[in-house]
């Protein structure tokens, strides 16, 4: 046996084999790579009314590997061809009307059914069929991007049959999946290369522009979703607290910044012009706020705590910002977060420092904090060089915006429901009393305050 030839690559029979040419390749990208978009669009679009947190959690990783997946795919495109072909089009008019189609789906099941048990496991075909059939030595690196991209589909179309399942099998929305299934038909599938069948089309349900719900749900498990006071926010910040109970405050802080997705999904699906960067980034943060969510949620769970109830995780934060402010203005308040999360006597330093005596939520703040610096670069990129304002005048609005829009909580918050759950928590988990046992709390978190004002009585 020699050293292998070709770099290991093929052999030399395979490499005379013929392969897709580069005129179908770079059709079959730019086809690919528009999927791509509307994949992100859906969870733009769904991640707010869709109430069930663990969907969210998908959409989330989804929406970011849908973006990656558009930039390798647009990149390989642009290697091949110059000038590219345009990709911020529709390829054809037909595979966007089933693309359209989809946005008709109102149920969680209707949706998931849409993405995961029909798009997705055709495109996710369409991949393995063009990996087979390109010329493994001269295209290597398109196989390289589908290599990459099958992987990460097979595992998203993995999740979606099991959620699928979970919410009741496609069969209660059999009508549904045959009515998707047409409209892909009658675009030639995913690849616009297969034959057409000769029978009509139902009418379209999706027959008006479509108008985005960014009002944020969660759904029954989240019992206290209605109390809007949260006071981990002052006491993972509270002189006198024990790092034992500011550790909890923190990963009940982490858990609630589910609310963060589902203001940047807003904000992502209202811009507009940008350049595909930005919603890769922007998506990248995207899916970062929604694992410090999970960061949370798993050190909640593995201390036996029953998160979902114990925990008032409501969404207030992204009700405020989506709600009652334009992208812009949500966009400096998130700014202004971030901005204020970088000095190490109160931010992200402080947090990992405060955590050191617990491993797991060490390891957290860590990342978490790792996390804020890409965070910072994107605000800044894509934020403040947008506003085209001053670093000064963005902050000031993010922080006017942020302390504004705190009473509008007032309108969604029954008085009832507004309660201190803090003490009888830590009781709980802890087994002792809170430090801050007795105090009021308000639901805003400090730090984007200018000057903190501590614990005030309101909601
Ligand atoms: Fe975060
Ligand atoms: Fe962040």
């Amino acid at each position: 046996m020699g050293i292998p030839p070709l770099a290991g690559v093929c052999t030399f029979e395979e490499a005379a084999q013929l392969g897709l040419g580069v005129d179908e390749t770079v059709s079959r990208f730019v086809r690919y790579a528009w999927i791509s978009k509307r994949l992100v669009d859906y969870v733009l679009f769904w991640l707010n009314p869709t109430p069930e947190w663990e969907v969210k959690e998908a959409l989330s990783l989804h929406t970011y590997l849908s973006t990656e997946h558009a930039a390798l795919m647009r990149a390989r495109v642009a290697e091949m061809r110059n000038p590219p072909p345009r990709m911020d089009i529709p390829p054809d008019a037909e595979i966007e009307r089933f693309l359209n189609e989809i946005l008709a789906a109102k149920t969680t099941l209707e949706k998931v059914v849409a993405v995961y048990g029909v798009l997705r496991p055709a495109l996710l075909k369409a991949y393995q069929e063009h990996y087979a059939a390109a010329h493994k030595l001269v295209d290597f690196p398109t196989r390289r991007v589908l290599r990459m991209v099958i992987a990460e589909e097979t595992e998203t179309v993995a999740w979606g049959a099991a959620a699928i399942e979970a919410l009741g099998g496609m069969e209660p929305v059999g009508e549904w999946v045959a009515h998707l299934q047409a409209y892909l038909s009658a675009a030639g599938g995913i690849t616009g290369e297969e034959p057409i069948p000769a029978v009509p089309l139902a009418p379209a349900l999706q027959t008006e522009a479509y108008t985005p719900d960014f009002f944020p749900r969660r759904d029954a498990r989240f019992v206290q979703q209605d109390n809007f006071v949260f006071p981990p926010h002052a006491v993972a910040r509270t002189d006198g607290v024990s790092d034992e109970e500011k550790v909890l405050a923190l990963m009940c802080k982490r858990t609630l910044e589910m609310d963060v997705p589902e203001v940047m999904a807003r904000m992502i699906a209202e811009s507009d012009g940008q350049p595909w960067e930005y919603f890769v980034e922007m998506a990248r943060q995207l899916w970062d706020e929604a694992r410090h969510a999970m960061m949370g949620s798993v050190y909640l769970q593995h201390h036996g705590i029953d998160w979902k109830r114990e925990v008032p995780l409501h969404p207030g934060f992204s009700l405020r910002l989506n709600q009652h402010m334009t992208a812009l203005e949500a966009h400096s308040v998130l700014y202004t977060i971030e901005q204020s999360l970088m000095p190490a006597d109160t931010g992200k330093k402080y947090e990992w420092v405060t955590a050191q005596g617990e491993p797991l939520a060490k390891l957290f703040q860590d990342y978490d904090w790792a996390d804020e610096v890409l965070h910072v670069h994107i605000g800044r990129k894509w934020g403040l060089a947008l506003s085209g304002m001053t670093r000064a005048e963005f902050v000031a609005m993010g922080q006017r915006k942020a302390l504004e829009s705190e009473h509008v909580l007032e309108q969604y918050a029954d008085p009832e429901k507004q309660i201190n759950w803090w003490d009888g928590f830590v009781q709980k988990v802890l087994g002792h009393p809170s430090a801050v046992a007795g105090h009021d709390f308000t639901t805003a978190d400090p730090v984007y305050r200018a000057k903190p004002t501590g614990i005030r009585a309101n909601i």
